[in-house]
């Protein structure tokens, strides 16, 4: 963690500064380890293998962070190319770098974006401005995030391990948010909690939040099937999917955006990980030539998106 993060993030349980504590392990550029103190409510938090650790200690959660954790632990030792391979089976590696660089262009060098759900830092190996937070509860799954993103780390890119419900950011601090499949698994209360901080610590609403769809394909299979398609389900943990009426409801109730504002699209529409056929194919433009096409796209696409520019 580079010190000068000190001067954006707060304290997850009050809000108030937080101030680093006197011991601690410095390689000149960034604290390997150390102690972080809130000015007002006196709780600390670690700082370990240079990840500042500011979880609140909510625990509607608890189940997917440790199996996050638990998940990402057995992949610690695993090169780059194996991570690589392994992500691969769940996201269309090409059709999301190249979303996350677009992203990435919309930002001047000094600007900060966050990504509420980092996970393993994939999409930004490579992409060396703006200065990006990435934030998971996830710690281990960080650990593989600073492997990929080696390079960058302490330099555009800062980990920061803390819940989406109480984002350590303290307010205006940030020009846009990027997240990609994280915030459908919060509940309902702490989705709304992290909506409205996450318009808080927004200079301005630069946002492209990803989350998979409802798929009308899926759910007709299922009819045919006979079986139900769940939009909510529990196992193994809380998991949302959402149609493009209630993502835009989710947005205008909790951030004032207003509808014209925010723009929908699909993707992943054909390369859909989860059929496991085509979806290593690097054919973008079809993908985003689908995903504009009204019904097809929401019928086949396997994530929606929600981007605000405002
Ligand atoms: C499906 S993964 C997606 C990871 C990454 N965005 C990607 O596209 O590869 C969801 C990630 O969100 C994180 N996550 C889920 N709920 C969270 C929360 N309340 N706060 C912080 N991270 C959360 C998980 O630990 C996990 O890394
Ligand atoms: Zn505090």
């Amino acid at each position: 963690m580079r010190v000068d993060l000190l001067a954006l993030i707060c304290c997850p349980k009050c809000g108030s500064d937080i101030k680093l504590s006197e011991n601690y392990e410095h390689n000149g550029i960034s604290i390997n380890f150390g102690k972080l103190e809130c000015i007002n409510c006196r709780a600390y938090f670690l700082i370990k293998d240079g990840i500042p650790i500011l979880i609140g200690g909510n625990q509607a959660q608890k189940r997917e962070k440790e199996e996050r954790d638990e998940l990402a632990k057995t992949y610690l030792n695993a090169s780059s190319q194996e991570l690589l391979n392994i992500i691969s089976h769940h996201h269309h590696i090409s059709i999301m770098k190249r979303r996350a660089r677009i992203f990435a262009s919309k930002f001047n060098s000094g600007e900060i974006m966050c990504d509420i759900g980092i996970g393993w830092g994939w999409h930004w190996i490579g992409i060396r401005q703006p200065n990006i937070i990435g934030v998971d509860f996830s710690f281990n799954s960080l650990q593989i995030a600073k492997k990929l993103l080696e390079k960058q780390i302490d330099k555009n890119v800062h980990l920061i391990c803390a819940d989406a419900s109480s984002l350590p950011l303290k307010n205006k601090v940030i020009e846009g948010v990027w997240s990609v499949q994280s915030l459908q698994h919060l509940p309902p209360y702490d989705l709304i909690t992290a909506f409205t901080k996450i318009k808080e610590v927004l200079k301005e609403y630069r946002m492209e939040i990803y989350w998979v769809n409802y798929t009308g394909l899926v759910e007709l299979l299922h009819k045919i099937f006979n079986k139900t398609y769940p939009k909510t389900t529990l196992t193994p943990y809380f998991y949302h999917k959402i149609s493009k009426k209630e993502l835009v409801e989710i947005i205008k109730a909790n951030m004032g955006i207003q509808e014209t504002d925010i723009e929908i699209s699909y993707n992943e529409t054909l390369f859909n990980p989860d059929l496991k056929i085509i979806h290593n194919f690097n054919i973008w433009p079809i993908d985003v030539f689908l995903g504009k096409i009204p019904f097809i796209n929401s019928f086949l696409g396997r994530q929606i998106t929600a981007k605000i520019n405002v």
